[in-house]
């Protein structure tokens, strides 16, 4: 990301987190941030890299970072008596599913990217360390696709060079950076033919990780390695997405079909009853108020551009 998000951070709790510029995969490293926050009660580890096509092009740098983050944090907690993490898994696990919604007894398959892969085995990694670890809790939660931005616009989405992802490919192609969108595939087997995903708020999302923590502080946890899928259970498609962008932005999308994606899936949605009856969450927002805040933080951005001195 960029350092400029701790200035969104203290803007909106009014506290500046301590901030390390560190590697995960580097153990030395965490060994300093460690020894350093021997009184933390609790980890929460965003420190992955997450792109799909990216993975397929540097397989080793995701298994680099990704898995040797990972152990690098386990074995740290260890040895430092700190007893609870949260983990950002990822509903790619579920590959393309026979049954829709996913639960999460749904089968894991074969991954189909090397950053799905370092998912699924980052889990296999933390469950064995469980099991071995008795005084270790661990939440992994599974998000499906995170949109949207603070309603402060003081934080959101910062996709280095050209996004991946469609919201901020959207809010980029609407402001003028990019010349349109491409919708990959309308040929799926789905009332519009486009692809279904299940599209979570990114503060509803935020909002799970803080519970998972309080359930693990709480010692509510009913085993030590619990598994949650954050989605709102809803799928939605790629046109039904740019609809709800024209019309919460008031602007026409410049977008065009083309061939689907290699590796995408055709559809998935979640089935959260578990974290709505056992970790006690709910998503909030509707789809439009987080569309909306992924259109503001990126008007947000062209304006500081634009007001940037040469
Ligand atoms: N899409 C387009 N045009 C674009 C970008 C995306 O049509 O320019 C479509 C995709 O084909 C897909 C949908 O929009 O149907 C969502 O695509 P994203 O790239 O935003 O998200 P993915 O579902 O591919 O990937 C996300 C996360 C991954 C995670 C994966 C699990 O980015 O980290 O979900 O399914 F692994």
């Amino acid at each position: 990301s960029d350092i400029t998000v701790l200035d969104g951070i203290e803007k909106i709790t009014g506290e500046r987190p301590v901030f390390y510029k560190a590697d995960v995969s580097v153990n030395a490293d965490m060994e300093k941030v460690f020894n350093e926050n021997k009184d933390a009660v609790a980890i929460v580890h965003f420190a992955a890299f997450k792109a799909v096509g990216e993975s397929v092009q540097k397989p080793l740098m995701y298994y680099q970072n990704n898995i040797q983050g990972i152990i690098n944090i386990l074995s740290q907690m260890q040895q430092n008596g700190i007893n609870n993490l949260v983990f950002s898994s990822s509903c790619t696990v579920y590959g393309q599913a026979e049954l829709l919604p996913v639960t999460e007894n749904s089968p894991i398959l074969k991954a189909e990217s090397p950053y799905g892969n370092t998912k699924k085995i980052s889990e296999e990694i933390i469950s064995d360390t469980v099991k071995s670890d008795k005084n270790l809790n661990v939440v992994s939660l599974r998000y499906f696709n995170p949109i949207g931005a603070h309603t402060s616009a003081e934080i959101g989405e910062l996709p280095i060079g050209i996004p991946n992802n469609l919201l901020p490919f959207i809010t980029q192609t609407a402001i003028g950076m990019r010349e349109k969108l491409s919708v990959f595939g309308d040929d799926y087997n789905t009332p519009d033919g486009t692809a279904i995903r299940d599209y979570i708020n990114v503060v509803d999302l935020a909002k799970a990780h803080v519970l998972s923590i309080q359930r693990l502080l709480e010692k509510k946890n009913l085993t030590n390695y619990e598994v949650f899928n954050i989605g709102t259970g809803k799928g939605t498609s790629v046109m039904e997405i740019v609809k709800v962008f024209e019309t919460v932005s008031g602007e026409k999308l410049n977008y065009e079909i083309t061939k689907r994606r290699p590796g995408d899936i055709e559809q998935i949605w979640a089935d959260t009853s578990k974290a709505n009856d056992i970790l006690g969450w709910n998503a909030q927002e509707s789809l439009e108020n987080t569309i909306k805040s992924a259109w503001e933080w990126e008007k947000k951005l062209a304006s500081l551009k634009t007001n940037k001195p040469d």
